[in-house]
């Protein structure tokens, strides 16, 4: 079988460095070394990290940071991994059953559903339905876990539509989960990153079958820092630390030291206070933008992260249209057919407030060429 390529990593690997505005970034600005450093005082110091093997599973200290963020759980329930990349990957390795589906939520963050076509394995979509503001078929997640799903595949807040599962929805996935005896994979990385005062729930704690994963790179906008996590149960937990022996021996000792920082009690609420008080000014920017298109563009709020799922009200396929404003605007957009939705985009609203308005503007720019509906918001 050939191979299937990320389609969305592609396009953003090879042009997001490359273009004047960037609006196809799921997180907020990120921070430098300095701000990092500065958020935690005097006492930070980075010359003293030695450049070896880290603890391969991160240090004690990190595994008992991220546990504290989840009740119940230990520095044993705690993998560290490189990214939230790597934690879906065994995540996604550990839970995979040969000739048994995964019960997987369209759309979402297609790593996983590209990793499962690659690897041979079956899919059984369950969809966020769009007439419905995102909101879950779960009568489709009971066709899937009838066929004999394994596990189920949540990204909660999603991406790219930035929807959040509401708590009674959470417990209707474990309800069926439960009955099937299936597993759930639950990728958290927009959590934190809420628009609403209210955080989202984690499907931590609702249910023993649970793997979820999570990482620096959205809520604390620390991408580079490649850190992220698994939490699970302890023994699947050491299974998963056995499997990153196989993909990457140890997170950086650098990243570990920087994810301690950002993890620490006086410097978390301090980052994430940050990232919330963007992700509120811009998306009330970016919903002005919208409101003035005359109808050209329509949307369902996001409830977390810098992405929404936008619908354009015209002919032009999505592929074509992102082209277009890579090629004659300088600017980066995720087309809908990258998550199988085509006339729709994923905008990332993440940047400072100035890029952000500018890229609007070219955006707004490549529709004025168009005619018909297009010509909307000339
Ligand atoms: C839902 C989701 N999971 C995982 C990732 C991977 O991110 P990272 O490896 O930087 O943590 C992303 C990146 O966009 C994402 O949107």
């Amino acid at each position: 079988m050939e191979f299937t390529p990320f389609q969305m990593e592609r396009w953003q690997s090879t042009y997001e460095h490359r273009v004047d505005y960037n609006l196809s970034e799921s997180g907020v600005h990120p921070l430098t070394v300095g701000e990092l450093l500065a958020f935690a005082g005097p006492s930070a110091d980075l010359s003293r990290v030695l450049l070896g093997y880290s603890q391969s599973n991160g240090t004690d200290e990190l595994r008992a940071l991220i546990a504290s963020l989840h009740p119940g759980a230990t520095e044993r329930s705690v993998v560290v991994t490189i990214g939230g990349a790597e934690a879906n990957f065994v995540g996604f390795w550990e839970l995979s059953r040969p000739g048994k589906p995964v019960a997987v939520m369209l759309p979402n963050y297609m790593q996983v559903p590209g990793l499962i076509r690659n690897f041979q394995g079956g899919a059984q979509p369950f969809h966020l339905r769009e007439e419905t503001g995102w909101r879950p078929d779960l009568d489709q997640l009971e066709s899937a876990l009838a066929a004999g799903a394994g596990f189920i595949l949540v990204t909660n807040p999603n991406n790219p539509t930035g929807v959040a599962l509401t708590p009674a929805e959470m417990d209707e996935i474990v309800t069926l989960a439960d009955r099937y005896g299936a597993w759930i994979l639950s990728d958290e990385v927009y959590r934190g990153a809420e628009v609403g005062p209210d955080p989202v729930p984690s499907f931590w704690g609702r249910y023993d079958k649970v793997l979820v994963t999570n990482s620096l790179s959205k809520a604390y906008g620390l991408p580079g820092v490649r850190l992220g996590w698994v939490v699970g149960p302890d023994e699947v937990v050491e299974r998963l630390w056995a499997r990153t022996d196989y993909t990457t021996i140890a997170p950086p000792s650098v990243s570990d030291a920087l994810a301690r920082i950002a993890l620490s009690p006086g410097v978390r609420p301090r980052i994430l206070e940050r990232t919330q008080a963007i992700i509120r000014r811009n998306l009330a920017l970016l919903t002005s933008w919208i409101d003035a298109s005359g109808g050209l563009f329509t949307f369902t709020p996001p409830d977390a992260g810098a992405i929404s799922m936008i619908r354009y009200h015209s002919d032009l396929g999505s592929l074509e249209l992102a082209e277009r404003l890579r090629v004659e605007q300088s600017l980066l957009i995720v087309p809908g057919a990258h998550f199988g939705i085509d006339s729709t985009m994923r905008l990332g609203f993440g940047p400072p407030p100035e890029e952000l308005l500018a890229g609007l503007e070219r955006l707004r720019a490549g529709f004025a060429r168009e005619p018909g509906p297009l010509r909307a918001m000339a």
